[in-house]
């Protein structure tokens, strides 16, 4: 499907839900999308095949009956109430990459707290190079701009907030016990649910603008051979499905709700918080892959910008400040 395509059928989608208690006519629809009844009718079929009941005929009009967990802007802003954040909201059928889009908005001016959601993405992108699994229809694949007045060496902890927010998000919606492993993987039972992707442009003293990737397994079912030891979701966890639109608001409230309190009160707050929560915060015997290297260590508390400190085997205190760490899978030697 072009993006043309995608996003005719998307401004369709919004358009039902906008006049969701009418029966639109199909005149009407083909006008504001510039489109012929004959396409009207076929996207009404796609959007009726991802779960939509609408009612109706090319010949009368359309009425929306019943809308699936799709996170169409308007159902988003509704659990949003009157956060700034999601104000304005870019939904997409399907994309290659959220973050991408958002890139591109922020370059162009995009304000701070516009988000981008997305059902299905085609090349989601992970840290590291690495791929986001992005199983159409079944998680949250969402980025959000921040414009935060904070100088770039504090960009990190923007991060450590994100995982913060999700893992809120969850806890208000869920019983799960979860972990946060350096920087910002969620994790349930020693398997990611949720992975975080910040990308920052910056000058000397100034971050320009953050876009915050969030990537969250929700009602996946399953997981391609290579990484299904590796990842779960909150169904999978719970037998249970879950609302994406109701989790994409707490998420998004949550994540405004910290990034206020960080501009006013400084980053000491989200680091005691993450430092609580996380088992890998201190005394958690790791392996470190940084800079094309590793090394085993045991963490050893976060800085105040929010990066990792890890007492290396030969007895050296090392700051890591990109890369990942694993929990280490050796014994501990014992002395
Ligand atoms: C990671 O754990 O490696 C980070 C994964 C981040 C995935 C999200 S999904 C929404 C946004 N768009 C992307 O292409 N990536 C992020």
């Amino acid at each position: 499907m072009d993006e043309i395509t995608v996003r005719k059928i998307d401004k369709l989608l919004n358009l039902m839900v906008d006049n969701a208690t009418v029966v639109v006519s199909g005149e009407k629809i083909a006008r504001e999308l510039n489109v012929t009844r004959s396409q009207v009718w076929q996207w009404v079929e796609r959007l009726r095949n991802l779960g939509c009941e609408i009612q109706g005929v090319p010949a009368t009009g359309y009425r929306l009956k019943k809308m699936p967990d799709l996170l169409a802007p308007e159902l988003v802003r509704r659990e949003l109430g009157t956060s700034s954040f999601g104000k304005t909201i870019h939904h997409f059928l399907e994309i290659d990459s959220t973050n991408d889009y958002a890139t591109q908005l922020a370059i162009s001016g995009g304000v701070e707290g516009t988000v981008v959601l997305a059902e299905g993405q085609k090349s989601g992108r992970g840290r590291m190079g690495r791929q986001w699994y992005s199983e159409p229809l079944k998680g949250i694949y969402c980025s959000v701009i921040l414009r935060p007045g904070l100088p770039p060496a504090k960009g990190p902890l923007l991060t450590l907030a994100a995982a913060l927010a999700v893992r809120d998000a969850v806890c208000r919606m869920t019983d799960l016990k979860m972990d946060i492993r350096w920087p910002n993987d969620l994790m349930i039972g020693g398997k990611k649910f949720c992975g975080i992707l910040a990308e920052m442009s910056a000058e000397v003293g100034r971050i320009r603008f953050v876009v915050m990737g969030i990537g969250v397994n929700v009602n996946h079912t399953s997981f391609p051979k290579e990484i299904s030891h590796l990842a779960t979701s909150l169904k999978l966890e719970t037998g249970k499905t879950w609302s994406r639109i109701e989790l994409t608001g707490q998420m998004l409230k949550r994540l405004e709700s910290l990034c206020r309190e960080m501009e006013k009160a400084g980053g000491q707050g989200i680091i005691n918080r993450w430092s609580e929560i996380s088992s890998f915060a201190e005394h958690k015997r790791v392996e470190v892959h940084s800079n094309g290297t590793s090394f085993f260590g045991e963490t050893a508390g976060l800085d105040e910008n929010g990066f990792l400190r890890v007492k290396r085997d030969d007895g050296c205190l090392e700051t890591i400040y990109s890369g990942s760490i694993a929990e280490a899978n050796e014994p501990v030697k014992e002395s």
